[in-house]
């Protein structure tokens, strides 16, 4: 269980990135989305006690992220957005001395370490210096770390972005197995839809929504979205989004219609939906 209370973060240039951040996430897996600069890697950093906030506080497992730092530090494990492994150490090397260093003995790393970067479909390169891997591949070493490091919670910010639709789909059912309660970030709404059981969306440092997949979709429910007409203009995109009971009406227009996902939760945030 992750708790914030009115969770603000001032950084020294006067930014606000957290806003007084209230919410409380209780599934095994939930998901943070939110446009860039929302302040989902600054709550990230500071849930896995990286950052220190201005204000408020946060609970974690029952674990106050200030008071219980040093007890807290040892039951999370935190894969930054930025994090890529470097130098000639393979990825078995790099897992393994990744567990090690968290205590586990050598032979269980080694072991765990095949088994997870498997998981994540670099079987084929556990011995390949790192340096000589694809963006992708190097990425898919932070997730398994992850998924091996066994500790309470794990936070993942943005672990799959950069990788092919393939390897997104290996990290989804390698994240799946993974026991501690996970905290991800992403800006694939299909991943948040696929993986999470609570959604929380940030906007400003402010909670804009959170709830299930089914709840966030509610007010959009028995409409359909329109591409190529309407009133939400993004980009060269038109959109609107109707009543699926109006939308024979608009077949013979030349427009594209397409059921509603996350991702229509996420654009309309703030935009008035006509019914
Ligand atoms: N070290 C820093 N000093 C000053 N401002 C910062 C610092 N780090 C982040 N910010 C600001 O805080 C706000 C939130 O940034 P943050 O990195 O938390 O966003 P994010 O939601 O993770 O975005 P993205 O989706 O692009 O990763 C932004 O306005 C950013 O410019
Ligand atoms: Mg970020």
């Amino acid at each position: 269980m992750i708790e914030t209370f009115e969770l603000t973060k001032r950084y020294d240039d006067g930014t606000i990135a957290l806003n007084s951040l209230t919410m409380k996430l209780d599934s095994k897996i939930s998901c943070l989305i939110g446009r860039n600069g929302a302040g989902k890697t600054t709550l990230t950093r500071i849930l896995s006690t990286q950052l220190k906030p201005t204000s408020g506080k946060a609970v974690i497992n029952g674990y106050d992220i200030e008071r219980d730092r040093k007890t807290l530090r040892k039951k999370i494990t935190s894969i930054p957005q930025e994090a890529k492994p470097m130098g000639i150490a393979s990825p078995l090397e790099h897992v393994t001395m990744y567990l090690t260093a968290k205590g586990m003995s050598f032979r269980d790393a080694v072991r765990e370490a095949k088994v997870a970067l498997e998981a994540v479909g670099l079987g084929e390169v556990i011995d390949k210096p790192t340096d000589e891997l694809s963006g992708g591949m190097k990425r898919k070493i932070f997730v398994a770390m992850a998924i091996s490091s066994n500790t309470d919670v794990v936070f993942l910010d943005e672990p799959t972005t950069g990788l092919d639709p393939i390897s997104r789909m290996e990290v989804w059912s390698a994240v799946r197995e993974i026991r501690s309660k996970i905290l991800l970030t992403t800006h694939y709404m299909e991943e948040a839809q696929e993986l999470c059981g609570q959604i929380a969306i940030l906007d400003r440092g402010k909670l804009r929504g959170l709830g299930t997949v089914n709840e966030l979709l509610e007010p959009l429910k028995g409409k359909v979205r329109v591409e190529g007409m309407g009133d939400i203009i993004i980009g060269k995109t038109r959109l609107s989004y109707v009543d699926k009971t109006k939308a024979s009406e608009l077949l013979d227009k030349n427009v594209t219609l397409k059921p509603i996902t996350l991702e229509d939760v996420f654009i309309t945030m703030g935009v008035e939906i006509e019914s």
